[in-house]
């Protein structure tokens, strides 16, 4: 009778302390283990464990980051993509100058400090235009600026920081070198990391992150992921499920498993600490609004969608997005019920990136 309790705690126990371990001295097999564990209870150890870990490093304040996507043009055929350079079905934009400083307008009178300015990768992109944006953005608004259009030159980083830019995402997507490879025809890791490195050595405040679920993805991969944002001592990490488009090579695959991604971004949590971790608009997008759970586990960051009504839908990476109907005020206000219902609240703050604490 008395058995399965004492086994019950004893595999308690041992997931609390490969938890500590892994907060304490991430290791690749001890976190791929933790990646593992869909029991929904030891499941919900680590987001508990992880949401501790968010509370004591980055406190109970939501960030918001308004993303304007500018241009849906794009030079790359990633195998996931739904704006890749073949798919001939979607109607390509770019945003004029003026359309995008008046919905930076918009953003900076819904309160939000940050704008994210996001692209495919485009060739066309001239820097000297974007230069232009980000100055008349900064003379004209009390902002953060973040930028996320892809690998570019040094030069056009250079210049784009002189500019006023504050801060660049530039997803590894996955580190395992064999599967960036077979997912980004004529593309480089080694580029890839060539440009993270030349981004942190201008001084942005740089993040990165992955999808969840690619075709032949290890649990393996996902843990490397984790040890590589550490290593890299990123300020931002983004992370969300793979959702398969109609006109991309992975169109057949699966989408990526929900618990899975929520596990990576509470292990992300816990092994970075202080980073800014966004609860992706890809995590709200599988019909349900998975969006408070990655709240829960360690997310705190909400990126309500700017982009102008009519082309919102154009922007389309994978199908199901979210919010495409709404206001982008609505969402704001959405996203502060949300906040409150778990007993959180919006952070009007810029948002920062944090110093690296060494407290444990
Ligand atoms: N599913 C999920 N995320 C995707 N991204 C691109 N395509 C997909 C997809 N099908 C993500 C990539 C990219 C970001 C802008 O969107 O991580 O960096
Ligand atoms: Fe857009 Fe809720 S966040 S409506």
């Amino acid at each position: 009778m008395a058995f399965w309790p004492i086994v019950i705690v004893k595999m308690r126990e041992k997931l609390e302390n490969i938890l500590e371990k892994v907060y304490l001295k991430p290791e690749q097999a001890d976190i791929a283990y933790l990646l593992s564990l869909d029991d929904s209870r030891q499941q919900e150890e680590i987001f508990v464990f992880a949401d501790k870990v968010r509370k004591k490093f980055v406190g109970d304040g939501i960030l918001l980051r308004g993303i304007i996507e500018f241009s849906n043009h794009c030079r790359n055929s990633c195998f996931y993509c739904g704006l890749n350079k073949n798919n001939r079905k979607l109607q390509r934009y770019r945003l004029t100058q003026e359309e995008i400083l008046r919905s930076v307008k918009f953003l900076a009178e819904q309160k939000i400090k940050t704008v994210v300015l996001q692209s495919g990768e485009e060739d066309g992109l001239d820097s000297f235009w974007l230069a232009e944006v980000i100055s008349r953005i900064k003379r004209e608004f009390d902002l953060a600026i973040t930028l996320c259009v892809g690998e570019r030159p040094q030069d056009d980083y250079k210049l784009w920081k002189n500019s006023g830019a504050d801060r660049y995402l530039l997803k590894i997507e996955t580190t395992n070198e064999k599967l960036y490879t077979s997912l980004h025809p004529q593309m480089s890791f080694a580029n890839r990391l060539k440009c993270l490195k030349g981004l942190c050595d201008l001084g942005f405040q740089v993040g990165s992150g992955n999808i969840i679920g690619l075709k032949n993805q290890t649990l393996a991969d996902i843990a490397q992921d984790i040890i590589f944002f550490k290593s890299q001592d990123l300020d931002m990490i983004g992370i969300g499920p793979f959702i398969p488009h109609s006109q991309t090579e992975l169109s057949g695959h699966g989408h990526g498993d929900v618990g899975l991604t929520l596990r990576t971004l509470a292990l992300t949590r816990i092994v970075c600490r202080n980073a800014h971790i966004p609860a992706t608009t890809a995590l709200a997008s599988l019909n349900k609004d998975y969006r408070l759970q990655g709240l829960r586990a360690g997310a705190n960051v909400l990126m309500p969608n700017f982009t102008p009504m009519d082309y919102k839908e154009l922007y389309e990476i994978y199908p199901g997005k979210k919010c495409l109907t709404e206001f982008a005020d609505t969402c704001v206000s959405c996203m502060a019920q949300k906040a409150t219902a778990i007993n959180r609240y919006i952070d009007y703050s810029r948002g920062d990136a944090l110093e690296k604490k060494v407290e444990v």
